[in-house]
């Protein structure tokens, strides 16, 4: 098995210095313990005692994940969840699980290049259906239906979408499910911006009464932690779930027992988090589409839901791009992504991002 950096890390790598902003980070609000944590329960986490904890991860954390899941699949539980180290390691697991060499994995093109990726690293295909921003970079069922060939195993998909801002709606869920079903196919849903659904559409869709349906999800994104590397998978597909719990005895065995002290009080007051920072995704998508509605260089589809969207220039992008790294400003182009032309990628998760676009407006 041979890894290759993905294309964003290697970019960050080469980049001269560190930019003081970030204008396309993919997560929320950055917060330290004492931000989120009372004293009584910092206090707690510093008495956790620093031993093994379980494969699946702790019950009482996996409750509490399922809360957020309750009103959708009342029949699951607990044992549907199993605590990894990221969606990173969800997806991987997911398809280390599933995928044999030559096996094909159909999913959206731009995305976040793990899903493009991952399935070579096990000797499968990733095809492609492209996403347009003509089409306001949403997918027919016929493009995936396309793609589909003996060797295909599953479908991935990821909405709200990174990097577009793309919003699936259940209508269309329902139908790759359908799809999905007739060919025999895994579905995994990237799910880790569906709780940044700052204007309400409803961007939580149902895809787990499929049987092979599983999705994964993270406190990185909406919750803005992603330095507390948890992440759960979740499916009623029990072979799948065992699969994924033997490889993670012999991956990390389990979480940092600090990690998951942390994660069960995060999960204590989910909402209050999740409504937070959403509001904050909600404002800096209204301050970026005025700078692009006064812009005579840009055009984008206004994300309804997630925390990223995607900018056309009309403009030459490097020369921009540069022009703003200078100010101190750092902006990730599309290509990173694995779209062509002059697009670059927006965040809307950060406090600062305000100061960021005053500094980018600058003539
Ligand atoms: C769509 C998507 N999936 C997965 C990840 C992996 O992040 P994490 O392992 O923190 O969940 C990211 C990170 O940016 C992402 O944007």
């Amino acid at each position: 098995m041979q890894f290759r950096t993905m294309k964003h890390h290697e970019f960050y790598e080469r980049l001269p210095k560190r930019a003081r902003y970030s204008l396309s980070d993919a997560c929320g609000a950055t917060a330290t313990l004492k931000d989120i944590l009372s004293e009584k329960e910092i206090a707690a986490v510093a008495s956790v005692p620093l031993i093994y904890g379980s494969v699946e991860g702790r019950e009482d954390l996996r409750a509490g994940i399922y809360a957020l899941y309750q009103h959708l699949y009342p029949q699951l539980g607990v044992e549907n969840i199993t605590i990894l180290s990221g969606t990173e390691e969800g997806l991987f697991s997911i398809m280390a699980c599933i995928l044999e060499p030559g096996d094909e994995v159909i999913g959206m093109l731009p995305c976040y290049p793990s899903l493009s990726d991952l399935p070579a690293c096990f000797g499968g295909v990733f095809k492609p259906v492209k996403l347009e921003y003509e089409r306001h970079w949403q997918p027919s069922i016929d493009d995936f239906a396309a793609q589909i060939s003996e060797r295909t195993k599953a479908i991935v998909i990821n909405s709200p979408h990174n990097p577009t801002g793309m919003l699936l709606d259940q209508g269309f869920l329902d139908c790759l499910i359908d799809l999905c079903k007739q060919h025999d196919l895994y579905l995994i849903s990237d799910d880790v911006f569906v709780f940044s659904d700052f204007s309400g559409v409803g961007s939580q869709l149902g895809i787990l009464h499929y049987e092979k349906a599983v999705l994964a999800n993270v406190l990185s994104k909406t919750f803005g932690l992603p330095g507390v590397r948890i992440g759960w998978v979740m499916s009623r597909n029990e072979e799948l779930t065992e699969s994924i719990r033997h490889l993670k005895t012999y991956n990390t065995i389990c979480q940092s027992q600090l990690d998951e002290q942390v994660a069960c009080f995060v999960m204590q007051k989910a909402e209050l988090i999740i409504e937070r920072n959403n509001e904050i995704v909600r404002k800096n998508v209204e301050l970026f589409d005025d700078f692009v509605a006064i812009s005579d260089s840009f055009s984008w589809h206004k994300p309804e839901a997630g925390m990223l969207g995607l900018v056309h220039s009309s403009k030459a992008l490097k020369p921009l791009l540069e022009a703003w790294f200078e100010k101190d400003v750092l902006v990730l182009p599309g290509e990173l992504f694995g779209i062509e032309g002059n697009y670059f990628r927006v965040g809307f998760g950060k406090k600062d991002f305000s100061e960021a676009l005053a500094r980018i407006s600058e003539a």
